[in-house]
């Protein structure tokens, strides 16, 4: 695996990796070989791993990049105490077979002169981007840069972070970039939370809390599952659970439409319920996606 720390020898190495189509070549046309990347800031886990392997899955050349990216974070935010672990993170995405990884320094991705940034809209204000505020400008930003250095032909986001992969499906279609858009399933630690980087900060009083965010949204499912559509009596239902664990402050709890992000009064057809709550110190996100049942896994006419 290649460990790549400057922009210029990214592209170098990708011209490599990719092979440049010949239109000939003693007769003879090669074709380009696809390229997955997934972005990431480092810290990797099993939910990472996912997207690596999803990749691997589905393109012939594997680029992964981390690189904890300080236009995402606010003032107040952690990005001092993020945590760094590139040596555990390169062998990980080693094993994993991964062939080239992208490591730059912040002061190469942003020169300190460097004042254009990819501006997301009102889409980029909804969920995390209401709670932090300019967040997703960082990401679009930041996202924008690494598709144009590594020009691969899918990327890789995680479920996860639903906010995040609405906002880049946004700016890939705005800005008509080339790359498609993978985005797979959330990984989960055996009770349920969200596999998350930050996990690390909890202390093990918090570890015990932040299991209520997961509940909180099973019990979304189930009154979904019973037939509730209207998003206030969700809401409540997951609220109540919250409320076992009063050390567990919420930032937001919604039914968004998955797209848009925008709130939605009642689910029709489908609908994302997102969460964010405060551990002790640690925000933490996850998410369900609520689909009717008559959509999922019908084929029309063979029902
Ligand atoms: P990071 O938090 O390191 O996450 C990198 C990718 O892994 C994201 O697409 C995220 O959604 C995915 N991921 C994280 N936890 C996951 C889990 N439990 N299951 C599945 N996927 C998971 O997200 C970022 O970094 C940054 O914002 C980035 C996109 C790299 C831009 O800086």
């Amino acid at each position: 695996m290649q460990r790549i720390k400057t922009v210029e020898e990214m592209r170098a190495a990708m011209e490599v990796l990719r092979g440049q189509p010949a239109a000939s070549n003693n007769g003879k046309v090669h074709k380009a070989r696809t390229v997955g990347l997934v972005p990431t800031m480092g810290a990797l886990h099993a939910g990472h791993v996912s997207l690596v392997r999803a990749a691997k899955e589905s393109c012939d050349a594997v680029v992964a990049s981390i690189f904890v990216n300080p236009t995402q974070f606010g003032p107040r935010e952690d990005y001092d105490r993020y945590p760094r672990n590139v040596e555990a993170d390169c062998m990980l995405l080693e094993q994993e077979g991964v062939d080239a990884v992208f490591i730059p320094e912040p002061g190469d991705m942003y020169p300190p002169n460097a004042a254009t940034y990819v501006d997301t809209g009102q889409i980029g204000e909804r969920l995390d981007g209401a709670s932090r505020p300019g967040h997703f400008r960082g990401v679009t930003t930041v996202v924008a840069k690494l598709l144009h250095i590594v020009d691969p032909d899918r990327a890789f986001f995680g479920q996860k972070d639903a906010a995040q992969a609405a906002v880049v499906r946004q700016m890939l279609r705005d800005l008509n970039f080339r790359t498609e858009l993978g985005v797979c399933p959330i990984g989960r630690e055996e009770d349920g939370l969200a596999m998350s980087s930050r996990t690390g900060y909890l202390m093990a009083e918090e570890r015990e809390q932040a299991r209520v965010l997961h509940e909180a949204l099973r019990v979304i499912q189930a009154r979904f599952a019973e037939g509730e559509r209207e998003s206030v009596r969700l809401i409540s239902s997951g609220l109540y659970v919250m409320a076992y664990e009063p050390g567990v402050r919420i930032d937001y709890l919604k039914v968004v439409n998955p797209r848009t992000l925008e709130d939605v009064p009642s689910v029709e057809g489908r609908a994302l319920v997102a969460v964010a709550a405060f551990v002790g110190g640690t925000r933490l996100i996850d998410n369900v996606l609520l689909e009717e049942p008559f959509l999922v896994g019908v084929t029309p006419g063979r029902a």
